[in-house]
């Protein structure tokens, strides 16, 4: 059985270093580029990718990188083909150097450093590091907040649930999210919109929040988070219920008892 032990090590360490470099950092100027009229990159984004970057290649030189502002870009069928062409044999590091990057940018206190690595095609280590909150999640066996065993909430009814997601930055999906949180936002306990998907799949994982919804992401946002949420004993899937793959752009993260609830409330409202 492969032994994840010194690579789930070198993320936790490259994803605090990278966490200090982006607070420190935030006091400084700021450059920041729009990819869109509602998303933006800083120059700390490039700054903490090409860190987290050179800390894995110093000691995992042939590992694979596959990281938000090197991939991002591409079309969107060049990132699907890009994950489809990952092989059995390859070690990935998935990264998303500042996941919530326009919280960051404006200040708001919800944004991660996401690091998960691919073997076999699998998700085998993940860590997702809340900057602000001094809290490193990870998961590998298992998964922890702080060293500490998390597990995801045991709240049976959506009625008895919060459940938390993400304004997407594309506009049709958006409306797409308006319209199905307009439609079922009362039969949650409540709702929570956070936009750093990282942080919503973790809060979801040590059970602050009871479910999480995302659409319009991309691997790096979320895979990290799916693996802690998998390991605190939660159920990720698509939204419609089919069973979470790389390539997905929406997940739904639940536990095993309001998951199928869930999914019936938010596939209603399409
Ligand atoms: C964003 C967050 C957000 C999601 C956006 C992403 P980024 O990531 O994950 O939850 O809704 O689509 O772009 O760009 O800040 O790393």
């Amino acid at each position: 059985m492969d032994d994840y032990s010194e690579i789930l090590q070198l993320a936790k360490e490259t994803a605090k270093q990278a966490g200090d470099f982006v607070c420190g950092a935030r006091t400084s100027e700021m450059i920041i580029e729009p990819k869109s009229r509602t998303d933006f990159v800083s120059d700390k984004d490039k700054t903490a990718e090409m860190l987290i970057r050179e800390s894995i290649h110093k000691k995992f030189p042939k590992h694979l990188f596959f990281g938000e502002e090197s991939v991002y870009g591409t079309s969107e069928e060049d990132e699907i083909k890009k994950i489809e062409e990952f092989r059995d044999e390859d070690y990935i590091w998935v990264v998303d150097p500042i996941d919530g990057t326009v919280n960051y940018i404006r200040d708001f206190p919800v944004f991660a450093i996401s690091i998960a690595v691919i073997h076999h095609k699998e998700i085998v280590a993940g860590v997702v590091y809340d900057v602000y909150r001094d809290e490193l999640f990870f998961a590998e066996k298992g998964a922890f907040k702080n060293g500490v065993p998390i597990h995801v909430s045991d709240a049976v009814l959506a009625a008895d649930s919060i459940i938390t997601t993400s304004m997407p930055n594309d506009l049709d999906v958006r409306k797409r999210i308006t319209d199905i949180i307009s439609k079922t936002a009362g039969l949650f306990q409540s709702m929570r919109i956070w936009n750093s998907a990282a942080i919503s799949l973790v809060t979801t994982a040590c059970g602050r929040s009871d479910a999480d919804y995302e659409a319009g992401i991309h691997l790096w946002d979320i895979a990290a988070g799916v693996l802690i949420v998998k390991e605190a004993g939660g159920e990720i899937t698509l939204i419609n219920g089919e069973p979470y793959v790389h390539t997905a752009s929406e997940v739904l993260a639940a536990n095993r008892f309001n998951h199928k609830e869930i999914v019936s409330i938010l596939n209603s409202a399409e």
